[in-house]
């Protein structure tokens, strides 16, 4: 019998979702949703790894995650949707992997070394902080996930993954199968400042902006530095702007605007002008699907109430093996 293969994947909720996570990972998400049999959480205990000491804002940036995903189109019908904390098994299973994972793996994870230098704000010198990768572990063999599409930040996350799930078998018997990790693309676009596109660069478009937002925003784009006036010939190759057209313009209008920038033929004001239009009419089915379930709290709030329901069923299901394999 032919099974389709098991994805999992899931996202910290840490606030509004944007163009950059919409290229860099949701896009392929919504694409995937058809070949294979997906399962996607909001990681809201991931969350409090870092954000412990103001956890009051988490529960309304799951519930604005679940709103962004719905808007781009993943779809409760095709992918098991739900949230990390509704399925306590996940932390029963980090438990006992915290049991076989040796403290020097989780030290030299080079996404916690980074980290440990880079936020100065907070202390992040707790066992959970450390731990962040044991409960990745979890969150995805307790559903015996086959692949894992995420970042390349977070390919050391699975790496480690597959360490633990092969100590385990070892240990115990073969109950996990070894995660792949599937590298999404980076994103084509950068921020409005031509930097990452990030919420606390305060450079980015958001999947929720509505059309005068957009216009408002690309207005601020930076293009090409060396066309200071408008009968400055330009060159779309170094310009973001001409990096978004190609993005959301028709092919003939990109066409255009690569020959009339290069002889001063149009005004950066205008280029952007037609962008944003370009943009704004890709994101409107996102915005029509917003509006739809924003109308409809008790619809969303259904959708992770079923989705944790058959991901309880599964997780369950693991943990008597597990819990088997223990003789616990
Ligand atoms: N660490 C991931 C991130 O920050 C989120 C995450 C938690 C995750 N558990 C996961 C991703 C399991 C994939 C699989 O983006
Ligand atoms: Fe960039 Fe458009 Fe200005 Fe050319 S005309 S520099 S592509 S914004």
């Amino acid at each position: 019998m032919s099974r389709k293969k098991r994805i999992l994947s899931g996202m910290r909720p840490t606030g509004a979702l944007h163009l950059g996570n919409f290229h860099g990972a949701l896009s392929n998400w919504v694409k995937i949703q058809d070949e294979y049999e997906c399962f996607f959480f909001i990681a809201d205990w991931h969350a409090l790894t870092s954000d412990y000491e103001n956890p009051g804002n988490i529960t309304e940036y799951v519930k604005g995650m679940l709103i962004d995903w719905l808007s781009v189109g993943l779809s409760p019908e095709k992918s098991t949707l739900f949230v990390q904390s509704h399925i306590k098994e996940h932390a029963e299973l980090f438990l006992f992997l915290s049991m076989i994972t040796p403290v020097p793996w989780l030290e030299r994870n080079p996404t916690y070394k980074e980290q440990m230098i880079q936020i100065e704000n907070r202390d992040l010198s707790t066992f959970g902080f450390l731990g962040y990768p044991v409960l990745q572990a979890a969150d995805i063999i307790i559903y015996k996930a086959e692949a894992v599409p995420v970042g390349v930040d977070q390919v050391p996350h699975v790496e480690i993954t597959r360490e633990i799930a092969r100590r385990f078998n070892h240990l115990y018997g073969k109950v996990f199968p070894e995660p792949e990790a599937i590298l999404t693309e980076t994103p084509k676009i950068l921020g409005l400042d031509r930097r990452k596109m990030s919420k606390s660069y305060n450079n980015a478009i958001f999947l929720g902006d509505d059309e005068k937002t957009i216009f408002t925003k690309t207005a601020q784009m930076i293009t090409d530095p060396d066309r200071a006036r408008k009968s400055d010939p330009g060159n779309p190759d170094i310009c973001n702007v001409f990096d978004f057209h190609k993005m959301y313009s028709d092919s003939g209008l990109v066409r255009e605007i690569n020959e009339q920038c290069r002889i001063a033929g149009i005004g950066c004001v205008e280029c952007k002008k037609k962008m944003a239009a370009g943009l704004s009419r890709f994101l409107e089915p996102v915005r029509e699907r917003r509006v739809y379930y924003e109308e409809r709290p008790q619809l969303v709030a259904d959708i992770v109430v079923t989705g944790g329901e058959k991901a309880r069923k599964t997780a369950g299901q693991t943990m008597e093996e597990v819990r088997a394999a223990l003789k616990i």
